[in-house]
C-alpha cells in the first residue's frame, strides 16, 4: 500500500524545530559507539561510510503507522536501524542490512508524474514514502516518535546548569548536551554519501568524505557539513603494474595547476549538486578563496553544507583534533565550554569575518593543557616521536606524522576542570599576545614571525596562521571578556550553587545579562564599580607581563 518514489529535485522545505522523542529505534545496538575507544580514526570513518552507502532518506506522510512502515520496507531486506526525526515533515532514516536492498526497492519506485512541473529523473537514495490509501493512515494513528536532530536553546541549557553540583559537571553538561548525537552523525555520512552519489556519475571511484567538527568528536548539534570530495584513489598509483615494455596512462584535459584543476572539478559538480540532487538548495560556488568550495544547503537535514575537494591537510587536522580529544575527558568538555563561553560572548560567529574561528579556541584549548605541570596533552612532535612506520604521513611536503593509535599514556594531571577554566582565562586574559605565537607542535609559546593581532601557528602548514583573519578589536574583545569571566569565576558568592534555578558558576558566564555585549539590568550594574576595581587589582597585581595591555604591535 506504501510506495516510494524518488524525490523530485525541486521539492523545497523550511526547517523548523525537530520534537524531542525516545531513543533510536530498530534492532540491535549500534557497535561502532561501542568500539570507538579501540577503532582508529580512520578505520570509523571507513566503518561509517560502508553504513552511509546502505543507508536511504525517506520524506514520510504525515501520521505514518511505524509498524506499517517497517513491515513495507522490510520487505526490500533486512533492516538493521531506522529513525525518524522532523523539521518541515516527517523522514526516517533507514539502513539496510544489505546494499542490494536499496538496489530491490529503487527498482519497485517511481519517477513522480507532476500536474504543473516536470521531474528531473535523477534516482537518488532521497525518496517519499507515498501513501496509497490515505483512509487507512488517517488521524486515528498514532504519530512516530521523532528524534530532536537540533541543539538545545540556551536558556534550556542555562536552567540544567543552575541545578548542577559543580563546574566541573557543569563542562560536563555542556559537552553532553551539545556533542552530535549517534544519529545526527549518521545523518552526516548519509548526505555525504548522498552527495558522493552526484560526484560518482563524473568519477566512479571518488568518495565524499566529512571533516571538521561533524567528525573531529567537538562537533556541536548544528554545525557545519564540511565535505571533502577525495578523487585520490583514481591516480593509480596504487594499481598492480605490469612489467612489460609499455604501460598505458590516460589521456586527460590539462590545465595550469592544481587549484585550477580543483576550480573547475568543484564548479561542475557544483552545477550538478544544483540542477539535480533533491532537498541542495541555495549553491554558491566560492571558487576564488584559499580553499575553493562549493556551500549549499541541504534542506531535508538542515545541514550548511561546504563542500571542497583536494584538501588533505584539513582532513589530517580533523584527526588529530580527534586524537587529542581521546586522550583525556577534560579535553572535550573544556573545549565545549570555551566554544560556547565564547558564542554567548559574541567572540564567535556563525557568519565568516575578522573574529577568532572555533578551529582557533580549540587550539588555544589545546596549547593550554599542554602548558599545564604535568601537561594533561602532548604535544604534536611527541605525537609524531610515537608515530609507527605505517603512521607516516607527509602531505604536499609537510610533515602530518603523528600516531593514530592509542599508544598516548593518560596524563598524571589532576587539575579539575573548574581549575583549567580559571586558568584558561587568567592565561589567555594576560597573554603577551603582541610578541608571541600559539604553537601545538612545540607547546611553547614563540616569538610572532609577523603582525598578525593572534598567531596561532598551523601545525602542519608551520609558515601559516589559523587566525591571520583576526583583527585587533576582536582579538580586544576575547582578552576583556577573558579577564572579566576570570574575576567573576574567582567570586566566592558564584562558585556554589545558590538554589536549583538561580544561575551560578559557569552559568553566571553564559547569562546574556553578564555578557559583555549584553545590557546589565539596573541592580547588576550597582557593583560594577567595585568589580571594575578587583578587576584592575587583579591585573596589577599580577606577574606575568600584559601583552595586551603593552598596547597593539
Ligand atoms: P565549526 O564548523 O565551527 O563547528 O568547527 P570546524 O572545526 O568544523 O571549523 P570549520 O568548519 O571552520 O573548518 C573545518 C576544518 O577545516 C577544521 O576543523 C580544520 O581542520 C580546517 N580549518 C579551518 N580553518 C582552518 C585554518 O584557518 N587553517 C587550517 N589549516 N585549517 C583550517
Ligand atoms: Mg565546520
Amino acid at each position: 500500500r506504501l510506495r516510494l518514489r524518488p524525490r523530485p529535485s525541486h521539492f523545497l522545505h523550511r526547517s523548523c524545530s525537530a520534537k524531542s522523542a525516545p531513543a533510536l529505534d530498530g534492532t540491535e545496538e549500534s557497535d561502532i559507539t561501542e568500539k570507538t575507544s579501540t577503532k582508529t580514526f580512520s578505520e570509523l570513518q571507513a566503518e561509517r561510510h560502508e553504513q552511509a552507502e546502505r543507508t536511504i532518506l525517506i520524506s514520510c506522510p504525515p501520521n505514518i503507522s511505524e509498524k506499517k512502515f517497517y513491515k513495507y520496507l522490510s520487505s526490500y531486506g533486512a533492516i538493521n536501524k531506522y529513525f525518524f526525526y522532523e523539521t518541515f515533515g516527517i523522514y526516517a532514516v533507514v539502513e539496510f542490512a544489505d546494499k542490494d536492498s536499496i538496489g530491490m526497492l529503487k527498482s519497485f519506485s517511481s519517477i513522480p508524474s507532476l500536474q504543473h512541473e516536470c521531474a528531473i529523473p535523477f534516482k537518488s537514495r532521497f525518496f517519499s514514502l507515498v501513501n496509497n490509501h490515505p483512509r487507512d493512515l488517517s488521524a486515528a494513528q498514532p504519530s512516530v516518535s521523532c528524534l530532536k536532530q537540533s541543539v538545545i536553546p540556551l536558556n534550556e541549557l542555562l536552567r540544567k546548569l543552575s541545578g548542577t553540583e559543580s563546574i566541573d559537571e557543569q563542562l560536563y553538561t555542556i559537552c553532553k548536551e551539545y556533542q552530535l548525537t549517534e544519529e545526527n552523525t549518521r545523518l552526516r555520512f548519509l548526505v555525504c554519501s548522498l552527495v558522493k552519489d552526484i560526484a560518482a556519475a563524473y568519477f566512479p571511484e571518488c568518495s565524499v568524505k566529512p571533516f571538521g567538527s561533524s567528525v573531529n568528536n567537538f562537533g556541536k548539534m548544528g554545525c557545519d557539513l564540511d565535505m571533502f570530495l577525495d578523487l585520490d584513489s583514481m591516480s593509480g598509483k596504487s594499481n598492480p603494474k605490469k612489467r612489460s615494455v609499455f604501460s598505458m596512462e590516460y589521456q586527460t584535459k590539462r590545465v595550469a595547476s592544481e587549484r585550477v584543476a580543483t576550480q573547475n572539478t568543484l564548479s561542475v559538480i557544483g552545477e550538478c549538486i544544483d540542477q539535480f540532487a533533491p532537498g541542495c538548495v541555495g549553491i554558491q560556488k566560492i571558487l576564488n578563496a584559499r580553499c575553493p568550495l562549493v556551500r549549499f544547503s541541504h534542506q531535508p537535514s538542515g545541514f550548511q553544507c561546504d563542500l571542497t575537494a583536494n584538501n588533505r591537510i584539513a582532513m589530517r587536522s580533523t584527526e588529530l583534533l580527534y586524537i587529542y580529544s581521546n586522550i583525556d575527558p577534560r579535553v572535550r568538555a573544556l573545549v565545549f565550554g570555551v566554544r560556547c563561553w565564547a558564542r554567548v560572548q559574541g567572540i564567535t560567529s556563525s557568519v565568516p569575518g575578522c573574529w577568532i574561528t572555533n578551529f582557533s579556541l580549540t587550539m588555544m584549548v589545546l596549547f593550554l593543557l599542554q602548558k599545564r605541570n604535568p601537561p594533561i596533552i602532548p604535544t604534536l612532535d611527541q605525537l609524531r616521536d610515537l608515530a609507527e612506520a605505517e603512521d607516516e604521513c607527509i602531505i604536499e611536503s609537510h610533515d602530518c606524522t603523528f600516531v593514530s593509535n592509542n599508544k598516548i599514556k593518560p596524563s598524571q594531571n589532576t587539575e579539575t576542570l573548574e581549575e583549567l577554566l580559571q586558568e584558561f582565562f587568567e592565561f589567555y586574559g594576560n597573554f603577551a599576545f603582541n610578541q608571541l605565537s600559539i604553537n601545538i607542535r612545540k607547546g611553547k609559546e614563540q616569538h610572532k614571525p609577523e603582525a598578525s593581532p593572534l598567531y596561532i601557528q598551523n601545525p602542519f602548514e608551520q609558515a601559516l596562521n589559523v587566525s591571520k583573519n583576526v583583527n585587533q578589536t576582536q582579538l580586544g574583545k576575547f582578552v576583556t571578556a577573558a579577564r572579566e569571566s576570570a574575576w567573576l569565576l574567582q567570586q566566592e558568592r558564584l562558585k556554589q550553587p545558590v538554589s536549583k534555578t538561580k544561575p551560578w558558576g559557569l552559568a553566571t558566564l553564559l547569562h546574556p545579562s553578564t555578557q559583555s555585549s549584553g545590557g546589565r539590568s539596573k541592580k547588576q550594574r550597582q557593583p560594577a564599580s567595585e568589580r571594575i576595581r578587583s578587576l584592575l587589582d587583579s591585573l596589577k597585581t599580577n606577574k606575568q607581563t600584559s601583552g595586551f595591555l603593552n598596547g597593539p604591535n
